[in-house]
Order: C-alpha cells, then sequence, then structure tokens
C-alpha cells in the first residue's frame, strides 16, 4: 500500500521522540558534506520508513539528518529523489507534505545545475529566482486535499522575497558571490544537447538541472517559503568556450560548497 505523508510524519515523530523541525533543508548531488554541520544530529535512512521512496543516486545519502543548525530545529534531506529514478512527482509532493505536517515553515533547496549563461561560470552559487518547469509532470497532478494548499496554487513568490533580500545580505556581509537566475527542470537522465541548451537561454534560464521544481511547487502550495540555490558544476552542452579540466571544475565546486556552506550557516541564524 502506498503510505500516506501522515504515516512518514508519525513514524518520523516515533524516530525521534517527537522532534518539531521549523525549517528543512534538502541537499542535492554532491553537496551531502553540508549536513555535516548539524548538531545532535539524529539520522533515519529513508529505508527506516516503512512505504518512504528510496534514492537510487550515487551520491546521495538517502538518509534525513534531524538536528540543530545555527540553533534552529532542521530536518535534512542528505540525497533527494528525482522524476528520471522512476519517482512519481507525487512522491516527492508527499515528502514535502510530510514536512508541513511535521511543523515546517521554511524550506531550503540547493542543487547541482549547468550553466546556460555564459556570465554564471562553472564554481558559482545562483541563487534561484524563479524556475521553468520542462519537466512535463507536475506533483500536484491528481485529487487535491484542500487542508494543504489550494487546487490553482499562485507562484508568483515560490522563491520567497523576503529569503531570497536576507541570503542577498548575507553573502555581501559575508563576501560570498552570489549569482540570481532562474532555474530550468528537465526530466533528465541524459545531459541536454548543444541546440537544448541555447533553446532554454532563449526561454530566459540562466541554469538546468534535473530537480528542486517538484518540491518548490509542492512548498508553494502548502505554503511553506522557500529559498533556492544551484551550485554551478558546469557550462551546459556546447557553451564551453575555453577548454577546462575536470580538476579545475572540481575544484571550483568544492570552493563554491565551502562558500554555501558559509551562506546556509549565517542563514539558519536569521532565517
Ligand atoms: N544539466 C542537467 N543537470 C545538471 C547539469 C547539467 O548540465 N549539471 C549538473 N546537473
Amino acid at each position: 500500500m502506498t503510505q500516506t505523508c501522515q504515516s512518514f510524519c508519525k513514524q518520523i515523530q516515533n524516530l525521534t521522540d517527537g522532534f518539531r523541525p521549523e525549517t528543512a533543508l534538502i541537499l542535492g548531488s554532491g553537496l551531502g558534506a553540508l549536513a555535516d554541520k548539524i548538531q545532535n544530529p539524529k539520522i533515519i535512512k529513508y529505508s527506516e520508513i516503512s512505504g518512504f521512496p528510496q534514492s537510487t543516486v550515487v551520491g546521495h545519502k538517502g538518509q534525513f539528518v534531524c538536528g540543530e543548525l545555527n540553533g534552529k530545529n532542521v530536518i535534512c534531506m542528505q540525497g533527494r529523489i528525482h522524476l528520471y529514478e522512476g519517482h512519481a512527482p507525487q512522491d516527492v509532493c508527499r515528502i514535502i507534505k510530510t514536512f508541513k505536517l511535521l511543523g515546517v515553515k521554511k524550506l531550503v533547496v540547493t542543487n547541482a545545475a549547468g550553466s546556460l549563461n555564459p556570465n554564471i561560470k562553472s564554481g558559482s552559487i545562483m541563487m534561484i529566482t524563479d524556475h521553468i518547469n520542462l519537466s512535463f509532470t507536475n506533483p500536484l497532478i491528481g485529487s487535491n486535499d484542500d487542508s494543504f494548499g489550494p487546487r490553482f496554487p499562485d507562484m508568483s513568490n515560490a522563491y520567497d522575497k523576503e529569503l531570497q533580500n536576507l541570503a542577498s545580505n548575507i553573502a555581501n556581509e559575508e563576501n560570498i558571490p552570489l549569482e540570481k537566475g532562474v532555474y530550468l527542470m528537465v526530466s533528465g537522465p541524459n545531459f541536454e544537447t548543444s541546440a537544448e541548451v541555447r533553446a532554454f537561454g532563449i526561454l530566459g534560464a540562466d541554469a538546468v538541472g534535473m530537480s528542486t521544481v517538484p518540491e518548490v511547487i509542492s512548498a508553494s502550495y502548502c505554503g511553506i517559503k522557500t529559498v533556492g540555490f544551484s551550485v554551478i558544476t558546469n557550462m551546459g552542452t556546447g557553451l564551453q568556450t575555453a577548454t577546462q579540466s575536470h580538476d579545475e571544475t572540481l575544484a571550483m565546486a568544492d570552493k563554491a560548497t565551502s562558500n554555501l556552506a558559509v551562506l546556509l550557516n549565517k542563514l539558519f541564524e536569521r532565517i
């Protein structure tokens, strides 16, 4: 039987002695180490939760880390689930609804993404200002439960303006370079063709990836305020002008990840 978000919520509460997170943090590919900063961590493997979707991607641990980040109770997904793994978008929505039932008011999402904008280089952190859903599906398809949100939810503040301002201020104060742009989601799992990269740029997107949008649509629907960050790990297919070594990309991704850790730590202090 498909487990409900009510069942997930109950199981997580039982496994954590009634932990009440204020904020949820979803960590993308290669960014799992950001969970190391969580104090008094209680780890719950997704496999410990009956019926919970399993993360199958290499580099995604597939566990919740519940604890404190700069004084705030946080539930962190160390590894998300993706549509290209065969998960239904509604599975993503059930996870976000579970957060809502646990008492989560704010969500911080991170991902690894390819740049579609020649001015946004690999190794950058891009704060997501908006998205384009080109996954050709939607996490809210199906009957609607009005107790979570409306049938036709507004998306004008899907990426919360106040949280964006706060993150911008922190980046300024900490001298962390922070790009801003539009994230476009494809289902994957293949990387884009050069023609797609050109087309997505013309559509108005700055970065492309295979996640995040179902989570943000679901959170906005549930009234959870969201802020999102992409770590730009590569230029989109065909955009690379100069040759770049893999080592250089990894080094830049590492630097971006440590900057993002500082940014998130400060964000949690003031969120
Ligand atoms: N395309 C899609 N997803 C990605 C990319 C990309 O270039 N880089 C990291 N995730």
